[in-house]
């Protein structure tokens, strides 16, 4: 039987998501063994929706999220309300959850969490942190056996297209930050970018999968965005033989007692991994006690790359339901506290 989903949100990243779910129908059925259906989109104005089928449009998203037939919701509209509510409503309608919002993770992901154990459903949301790279799965599971101890991550594809503009070609900040724009790489409103709440409520997420504790939320997040970064202070890390990247830091500390987490512009040497990170592209430094230093890299933004994310956790939802399991998160946990790293 299909695997019906509801979505929530048809603007870069929904439209996309349409978009490969059509373009590869027959694939994906054959690959997981049970086809991928659309049944819903609920979206705040139906003229805007361009591109879909308009006779799955609705603009009443809480109907939708609890229709009978759903097997998932998936959330791509963003923000802490009506998201969260939705969301929580799909959950105890019994609907698996796909969501790509950061925002809410990072405020309240212990709330979504509880509720999808109860339920037994899943909540998976690769997509919230550095779109396309596979990395919160990696996190969570593949280094489940080892002991992170430090993630430096470029997570915000705007504010480096802005500082590599700034570096490479000697341009201003408002102009770089239009054409991060108009690439599709800002959220709506890009003070969340330039001011570092976007890369502060990936650096929580990190930091929860990476420590194991279900602790840090945004506020934890010691941040500094990057308007006061000048054309003079790229001048000076260059003669330094450095770059300016605005960088999320999730550290855990000596004593190993509690966890620390920050976003601000670091001078980083041109050596570093992480330098050589260009345009709108994120990359995420992992150093754990056994696996060593591992870099993720890769698109962490735009629509397409995004939505390739999306699908893969709808897979993962789609493969469960046949084996009949949910995979529940924050369970256990280390109970590590959150220091503040302001001083350090
Ligand atoms: N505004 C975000 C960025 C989008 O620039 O990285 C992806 O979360």
């Amino acid at each position: 039987m299909a695997m019906k989903v509801a979505l929530l949100g048809c603007g870069v990243v929904g439209s996309q998501v349409v978009h490969l779910v059509d373009e590869q129908s027959e694939e994906l059925a054959a690959r997981i063994g049970t086809p991928i259906e659309i049944g819903g989109i609920a979206v705040r104005r139906i003229d805007r929706a361009r591109g879909v089928d308009p006779s799955l449009l609705t603009t009443d998203a809480m109907a939708l999220v609890t229709r009978p037939d759903i097997d998932v919701v998936v959330e791509v509209i963003g923000g802490i309300e009506p998201a969260r509510s939705l969301i929580l409503a799909a959950i105890g309608a019994g609907k698996s959850v796909v969501t790509a919002n950061k925002a809410l993770l990072a405020e309240d992901g212990q709330t979504l969490h509880a509720a999808a154990r109860e339920a037994g459903v899943d909540l998976y949301y690769e997509a919230s942190v550095a779109g396309a790279i596979p990395l919160l799965r990696p996190l969570r599971d593949s280094l489940a056996g080892d002991r992170v101890n430090r993630v430096l991550g470029i997570v915000n594809g705007t504010t480096n297209y802005i500082l590599d503009r700034m570096d490479s070609q000697g341009a201003g900040f408002t102009e770089s930050l239009e054409e991060a724009q108009a690439l599709g790489y800002a959220e709506a409103d890009p003070t969340a970018d330039v001011e570092g709440f976007d890369a502060a409520a990936k650096a929580a997420i990190l930091a929860r999968l990476a420590f194991h504790t279900q602790r840090v939320t945004a506020a934890d997040v010691h941040r500094e965005g990057i308007t006061g970064v000048t054309a003079a202070d790229i001048a000076s890390a260059k003669a330094m033989g450095c770059v300016v990247k605005l960088l999320a830091i999730c550290q855990r500390s000596e004593d190993d007692k509690s966890v620390g987490v920050r976003v601000h512009p670091v001078m980083l040497p041109v050596e570093h991994p992480l330098a050589s990170v260009k345009e709108a592209y994120n990359a995420v430094f992992v150093e754990a006690a056994s696996a060593g230093r591992l870099m993720f890299y890769g698109a962490g933004a735009g629509g397409t790359p995004t939505a390739s994310a999306v699908l893969g956790d709808m897979v993962a939802v789609a493969r469960n339901r046949l084996a009949g399991t949910s995979v529940a998160e924050g369970g256990h946990d280390t109970g590590l506290a959150v220091h503040d790293m302001g001083e350090t």
